[in-house]
């Protein structure tokens, strides 16, 4: 029997979901992997909350140092969130020679070159698989199971909270805010919900995972983002009427030309698989160019999920004596050879407001023309007609994201045609 020692900091809903598997499942480990793993210590400023999950006080450090220099840690979790304290308190623990597992998205997509150089240094293991798509296997997938591919594309659900809101809006007609504070209370949102509304979650995952899909540092800055603020279920109802189910997507592609990676919400063919990833189950769709398509799924967010990352990196961690790190040369920048794509192709979907009279539609059709943009299809909306107005939903084929921004602005712009209040691109 091989006895790890845990310390765990930050006892949110991921740090205490972590707790509460490894004391529960304790004797199973033993059993199974000859690993006795306890739980040796903890930080975290709520004293209260670490009792309540039945943790000893004498467990609860005062501070880092005390984690850094107990001889019965072996591992070190950080649950916290955030860049700082959490990356002083990772460095510190690599620098004693604790082996770090992490559900920390955004500070491994900001960091992952220099806790990485500091884990190398010790010799210590740096685990992350936690930090993307919540419970979902999709890091060591990447690292080892698909690396006889070339990646060519991944598209992904990697954000509960925000389909989880989305799929409320979808299915049940429920406004925004109340799917938001709902999402709150099931602990899928940030501490900060405007990191997962506003697509910096997505973005911080999207990284990490392009990273490791085309080996070069993809930075998060170089990361199209898009969230879902303004989004109307007047437009998901529509799109239910095209077929379409609206999803906040990561996209990342690899092509000849560089490199493309987006977030933003988009509508996608109801018959695709990712279409039917609701609440805050999470997917990953990955194309290699041997595998072909492999999809993902699972929950994306949650205290056992998310717990369940953690844990099997603490036994992938206890069972190794050499550890694995990037795949690519984990500096700050990517490979100077990579081009990033900013004009990306896309079909779109448009929503007009529009004055019910002779000439407007054919006014917006030669303006959508003039910009290289070709019209799929056109529906208007009698039922709701308001004040001589009425919504017009458009579709285009595939164009260039720049085209459609001056179209938009030009159509807007132009005195007394129509005004388009939504655009939202259309995945295949
Ligand atoms: N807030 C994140 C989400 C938690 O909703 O996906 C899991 O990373």
């Amino acid at each position: 029997m091989k006895n790890i020692g845990i310390a765990i900091l930050g006892l949110g809903v991921v740090g205490g979901g972590t707790y509460k598997i490894l004391t529960e499942h304790r004797e199973f480990y033993k059993k199974v992997h000859g690993l006795d793993i306890a739980v040796e210590s903890v930080l975290e400023i709520n004293k209260e909350r670490a009792l309540s999950l039945g943790i000893k006080e004498n467990t609860v450090a005062d501070n880092i140092a005390e984690i850094c220099s107990n001889p019965e840690v072996d591992i070190v979790v950080e649950a916290m969130g955030g860049v700082e304290p959490a990356k002083s308190y990772v460095l510190a623990a690599l620098n004693a020679g604790k082996s770090v597992v992490t559900s920390n998205k955004e500070l491994f997509c900001k960091y992952s070159h220099e806790l990485e150089k500091s884990a190398k240094k010790n010799n210590c293991g740096l685990f992350y698989e936690a930090s993307c798509g919540g419970g979902i296997p999709v890091i060591r997938s990447l690292l080892d199971n698909l690396q006889g591919n070339k990646i060519l594309s991944l598209t992904g659900i990697i954000n509960g909270t925000t389909n989880y809101i989305l799929t409320k809006m979808n299915n049940e007609g429920a406004s925004y805010s109340h799917a938001l504070n709902e999402a709150k209370k099931l602990g899928y949102a940030e501490a900060d919900s405007t990191a997962d509304v506003e697509g910096y979650d997505a973005v911080y995952k999207l990284s990490i995972l392009a990273s490791l899909s085309f080996h070069t540092k993809v930075p998060y800055t170089e990361i199209f983002r898009e969230g879902i603020t303004n989004i109307d279920t007047v437009d998901i109802s529509y799109g239910k009427k095209l077929g379409y189910a609206l999803k906040l997507l990561a996209i990342g592609k690899n092509t000849d030309s560089g490199i493309e990676v987006r977030v933003h919400p988009a509508f996608i063919s109801s018959a695709h698989p990712l279409a039917s990833v609701n609440d805050s189950y999470n997917a990953v769709y990955i194309t290699g160019d041997c595998v072909e398509d492999v999809m993902l799924y699972g929950r994306g967010a949650g205290a056992s999920p998310t717990g369940s990352a953690i844990v099997g990196d603490i036994i992938y961690c206890a069972s190794h004596d050499k550890f694995n790190y990037s795949t690519f040369d984990n500096n700050e920048c990517p490979d100077p050879a990579t081009k990033f794509i900013k004009n990306f192709e896309s079909a779109y979907y448009l929503r007009l407001n529009a004055v019910d009279k002779a000439g407007v539609l054919s006014k917006v059709t030669s303006t959508l023309s003039k910009h290289n943009i070709s019209v799929a299809q056109v529906i208007q909306d009698n039922e709701n007609k308001r004040d001589k107005t009425v919504s017009i939903i458009l579709t285009t084929h595939v164009t260039k994201e720049k085209n459609i921004g001056k179209a938009v602005a030009e159509i807007n712009s132009a005195e007394g045609l129509a005004d388009v209040v939504t655009v939202l691109r259309v995945v295949d």
